[in-house]
């Protein structure tokens, strides 16, 4: 069964409480529960990741390698800052999806930047918890399609050779 990474970067613990007119009242212990239902239809099995700390997010990100097949990422307000998990994700050489709660390239100027968007194969942004489950689909359709593409082909079979007629 395909195994995918999910990470949740600082302060997203908060939410339902944090900035409720921007974020809405969902959780993250909805958007969970919600991430798992979904996973479970797509038939497929996650991790899930809350850090506060750069650190154990590039831990993290860094030991993926030959056990999971993507990573689905909200970095939060690293996204805008952080050339470490930048390189982790370029570094796995998993694919990785981005997503973001809020509309990032409607808001402050300092959030319309992604340090982390380029080292991932695709952002969602602005959908609330639907980029979450936008971004899964997305994920498990891009990992299954990258693996159908990088397994060796299979050797075609040869034709029956055509029967001479007398
Ligand atoms: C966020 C957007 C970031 O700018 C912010 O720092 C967050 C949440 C989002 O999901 O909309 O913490 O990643």
């Amino acid at each position: 069964m395909m195994k995918l990474l999910v990470v949740h970067g600082p302060n997203l613990q908060l939410l339902g409480e944090r900035e409720v007119s921007v974020y809405g009242k969902v959780t993250l212990a909805e958007i969970n529960r919600a991430l798992l239902k979904e996973a479970a239809e797509l038939g497929v099995e996650l991790e899930i990741l809350q850090s506060n700390h750069e650190g154990a997010i590039v831990d993290r990100i860094g030991s993926v390698r030959g056990q999971f097949s993507g990573v689905l990422i909200n970095p939060a307000a690293y996204t805008h800052t952080s050339v470490a998990i930048r390189d982790a994700l370029a570094a796995c050489g998993l694919p990785a999806v981005e997503v973001h709660l809020s509309h990032i390239y409607k808001r402050e100027d300092f959030r319309q930047h992604s340090m982390t968007a380029p080292a991932c194969v695709a952002q969602v942004t602005g959908f609330g918890k639907d980029s979450y489950l936008l971004g899964l689909r997305g994920l498990v359709a891009f990992a299954s399609n990258n693996k159908a593409t990088v397994s060796p082909k299979k050797t075609a079979k040869k034709a029956p050779a055509a029967r001479k007629s007398k």
